[in-house]
């Protein structure tokens, strides 16, 4: 979640509305003959994933020295190709690459700009598995999101603070980094015995000689790259499992622990609550990573442990543990559809408090549609953010949230819920669409949502009835 300081925003220029089927239809890679597309296809990051194959697990063995910030990576990918591939694209913004292999054969490679350019000697054939060895080394530096906000391999005083929403997991690893390709990981993190390194998923082992703390990580449920985190610092480590099987890990910098304590302590009521919202908990493993980075500004729900760039509120918590069900474990197919996130887990947000003797989500309704018709919040509908420099508007969180508290209004309180857990039970590990959703919502209500939808999140400018 972003700050709340840096939510307001101005209305842009030229959106005008447009009409929810052409919302709702979809892009895709182009197809091109024997060449990987340099892009999945999404206009919102044109240059993000790549075409031509998908990757079903990445196998990464870093090592980090907070001191020179230097970072020595060697990446396994085990991929399948869905088509013929003389040569393909991984996405990697900076960093030098050293050898690439395919299939244990050295591959020829060449960079341009975010891409790494692949040419293996025999070609891929169409669906033929197939292994890619990368390595690489250098200082990674985060990359600057078109709304300003620091993405990717962050340093910090004492390590780096690593989140990649929606285009940071190049800066520290060779990928296919859009979400419509997800894969389960497995990462080995060497640093300095006095740190900390923390990454997806459980602590399959950890081992200390000559200095140096071996973290070895691993994320078997699917993951979009962007989630994935390899967060270094001095961190005051909690493990347990919850009552309901969950593996917790917290890793929490000593200068927040004090203020971070009576929050995290909430983390299995939180996720409890949750599983009776939204159904069973995605994940074999939880937790927190919470670590001071000034220039950062946002937390992020790095998948089965979010980061924190400070001791987060309970409603934080909430929100970024709301994105275990959406958003993680049902992953967008385009960066238009955020709302589907954002919007989730601010409603999260406002249900919590309801449900806790707080503001109940029709007094949060009500205080948002007070606002004029001048806010910013009207600026543009959730569902058509209109470029990557919105897609953390307030329109997509705190209108998405609307959205979806007059769909709950409309339909009543057990529809709304049972959409909610019919949702993230069958795209578990996958994917949805917005389009899906509103199928979906009028399939289980036996309602015509088709104005509802439209006015809530299709259209720009203050409806005028609530
Ligand atoms: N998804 C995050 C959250 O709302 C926000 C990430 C913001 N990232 C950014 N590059 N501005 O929980
Ligand atoms: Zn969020």
């Amino acid at each position: 979640r972003r700050r709340s300081t840096v939510l307001p925003r101005q209305a842009v220029a030229g959106t005008v509305p447009v009409a929810l089927a052409a919302l709702l239809a979809a892009a895709g890679p182009a197809a091109a003959g024997t060449v990987g597309a340099s892009g999945a296809g999404d206009p919102y990051f044109p240059l993000e994933g790549n075409g031509g194959y998908d990757v079903c697990h990445y196998d990464l063995t870093l090592g980090y020295t907070p001191g020179s910030r230097h970072l020595d990576g060697q990446a396994v990918l085990r991929a399948r190709a869905t088509q013929r591939l003389t040569r393909f694209d991984l996405d990697l913004q900076g960093l030098t690459v050293t050898a690439v292999t395919v299939d244990h054969q050295k591959a020829s490679f060449r960079r341009d700009g975010q891409e790494l350019v692949v040419s293996p000697r025999h070609a891929v054939r169409k669906g033929q598995a197939f292994r890619v060895g990368v390595s690489y080394q250098g200082t990674p530096k985060p990359v600057t999101d078109p709304d300003g906000s620091l993405d990717g391999w962050i340093p910090t005083d004492d390590g780096a603070f690593v989140a990649g929403e929606p285009q940071g997991a190049m800066t520290w690893f060779p990928a296919n980094s859009h979400p419509r390709d997800k894969a389960s990981y497995d990462v080995t993190i060497t640093v300095p015995q006095d740190r900390t390194a923390v990454s997806n998923g459980v602590l399959v082992s950890r081992k200390t000689a000559h200095g140096h703390t071996l973290f070895h990580w691993r994320q078997s449920e699917p993951m979009a790259a962007y989630l994935a985190t390899a967060t270094v610092g001095k961190f005051d480590v909690e493990q347990y499992t919850t009552p309901d099987g969950i593996k917790v890990f917290n890793a929490v910098d000593p200068r927040e622990a004090s203020a971070a304590a009576p929050v995290l302590k909430k983390l299995p009521s939180v996720l409890a609550w949750e599983s009776r919202l939204f159904g069973p908990y995605p994940f074999r493993a939880g937790g927190a990573i919470v670590d001071k980075a000034t220039n950062v500004g946002y937390a992020l729900e790095t998948q089965t442990r979010p980061v924190y760039d400070r001791a987060p509120d309970v409603s934080t918590l909430v929100h970024e543990s709301a994105h275990q069900w959406f958003g993680d474990s049902v992953s967008l197919t385009r960066w238009q559809d955020i709302w589907l996130n954002e919007g989730f887990a601010t409603y999260a947000e406002w249900l919590y408090s309801e449900q806790h003797g707080g503001t109940t989500a029709q007094q949060s309704f009500d205080s948002l549609y007070a606002r004029p018709v001048s806010d910013g919040l009207w600026a543009f509908p959730p569902a058509d953010p209109g470029s990557g420099a919105h897609i953390f508007d307030t329109p997509v969180y705190a209108r998405g949230a609307m959205a979806l508290h007059r769909l709950r209004t409309t339909v009543g309180d057990a529809v709304f819920f049972r959409i909610l857990r019919t949702w993230a039970a069958e795209h578990r590990g996958g994917h949805g669409t917005t389009a899906q959703f509103v199928r979906l919502s009028e399939r289980l209500s036996g309602k015509d949502l088709g104005v509802l939808f439209h006015t809530w999140i299709g259209t720009a400018g203050k409806p005028t009835a609530p």
